[in-house]
C-alpha cells in the first residue's frame, strides 16, 4: 500500500488539522444544543467491547480524533492505541490524557497507511469512527485486508459510517443527488427490508443479502465539511463488502436518529435533541431504526 496521499486524504488532513480544538469541545459535550454524535458512536463501540469475553487486551482506534474512545477503552483495563494523522488532534489527545491519566493508552501521530501493530501481537479490537468516509473504496478494501490480518479470530472491527440510507429521509441535496444517480429504489428497498424485519438480526441479514454496490458520487454536498468526497455506505452494503474480507456483521447501531429532516430541525432544536437522545438510550442497537439515522456503527467479528 502506498503512503503517497490521495487528494481526498490531503483535503481531509487540512480539514481536521484546522478543526481539532473544536472537535474536542464537541466530543466532550460542550457543543450546546447538538446531538453528541461522537459520544453516541463511542458508546456503540463500548457496548461491543463490554460484551467481549475476555475484555479487549489490545485495541487500536484508527482516526482517533481527540482520543475519547481510546481513553474509555484503556479505562476498561486494556492497552489502547489511538492513531491519527493530524498532529493537532494528537495534541488534543495529550490534553485529554493529562486530565484523565490512563496508563494503558498511547497516542500515535501517523497515517494508518504507514502503521503496523506491535511486533508479534494481534489486536482484539479495531475501531474507526467517522473515518471510512475519508478513504476511497479501494483504500478501504486494502485496509480491511490489513485489519483482518491484525485481528485475532473472534476479535472485532467496529466501523462507523455515514448512513447512505438516510439520504432518502434527509429530503435535502443528498436526496436530490441520489435521485440523479438512480439509486432511490435500491435505498428504499433496503430501508424497507430493515424496517419491516421481525428482529434486528434478521433485518441486518436481509439487508446484506439484498445489497448491491451503489455508484459513489464524485462530489458530495458540503454540509459543513470541506472535503469534496465523503463516501457513504448502507448497512447492507458494508456488511456484504466486509464479508468478503473475513468479517461477519453482527450488529449495526443507529446513531443520531432524525425525527425530522435536517432543514427543519433547527426550528425545533430542543425537541430534536431530546427525541434523538431518548431513542438512542431506549434502543441503542436496533438496526431497524437505521434508515432514519444519519450514521450507523457496525460491529464485525473476525472469522
Ligand atoms: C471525523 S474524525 C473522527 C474522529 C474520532 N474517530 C471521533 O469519532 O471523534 C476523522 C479522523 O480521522 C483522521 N484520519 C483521516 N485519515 C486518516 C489516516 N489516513 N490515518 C490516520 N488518521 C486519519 C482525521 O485526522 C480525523 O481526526
Amino acid at each position: 500500500m502506498s503512503s503517497t496521499r490521495s487528494s481526498q486524504q490531503d483535503e481531509t488532513l487540512d480539514y481536521f488539522r484546522a478543526g481539532a480544538e473544536a472537535w474536542r469541545k464537541s466530543a466532550i459535550g460542550e457543543a450546546q444544543g447538538e446531538v453528541n454524535v461522537i459520544a453516541q458512536r463511542i458508546e456503540a463501540v463500548l457496548r461491543v467491547a463490554r460484551r467481549m469475553n475476555p475484555a479487549p487486551g489490545l485495541s487500536l482506534d484508527v482516526g482517533c480524533g481527540t482520543g475519547q474512545l481510546s481513553l474509555a477503552l484503556a479505562a476498561m483495563g486494556g492497552e489502547a492505541v489511538g492513531l491519527d494523522f493530524a498532529p493537532e488532534m494528537i495534541e488534543q489527545c495529550t490534553i485529554g490524557l493529562k486530565k484523565d491519566p490512563q496508563p494503558g493508552v498511547s497516542f500515535i501521530q501517523g497515517s494508518i497507511f504507514d502503521y503496523g501493530p506491535p511486533a508479534g501481537r494481534s489486536l482484539d479490537l479495531i475501531s474507526a469512527l467517522g473515518f471510512i468516509e475519508y478513504v476511497s473504496p479501494d483504500e478501504l478494501e486494502q485496509l480491511l485486508v490489513r485489519f483482518r490480518k491484525w485481528l485475532r479470530p473472534g476479535g472485532f472491527c467496529v466501523l462507523g459510517s455515514r448512513n447512505r440510507l438516510f439520504n432518502l429521509f434527509s429530503l435535502n441535496r443528498f436526496t436530490q443527488l441520489e435521485r440523479g444517480l438512480g439509486t432511490i429504489e435500491a435505498l428504499l428497498n433496503e430501508s424497507l427490508l430493515l424496517a419491516m424485519a421481525k428482529d434486528p438480526t434478521s433485518a441486518l441479514k436481509a439487508a446484506m443479502d439484498a445489497a448491491t454496490p451503489l455508484p459513489q458520487p464524485e462530489v458530495h454536498p458540503e454540509a459543513g465539511v470541506t472535503v469534496t468526497q465523503r463516501y457513504q455506505y448502507t448497512p447492507g452494503e458494508l456488511a456484504a463488502l466486509t464479508g468478503r474480507f473475513g468479517f461477519r456483521a453482527v450488529s449495526a447501531a443507529p446513531v443520531h436518529y432524525h425525527p425530522m429532516p435536517p432543514a427543519v430541525k433547527g426550528d425545533r432544536g430542543a425537541f430534536h435533541l431530546d427525541y434523538s437522545e431518548a431513542l438512542f438510550a431506549a434502543a441503542p442497537e436496533d438496526v431497524r431504526l437505521v434508515p432514519q439515522a444519519s450514521t450507523f456503527v457496525m460491529a464485525l467479528e473476525a472469522v
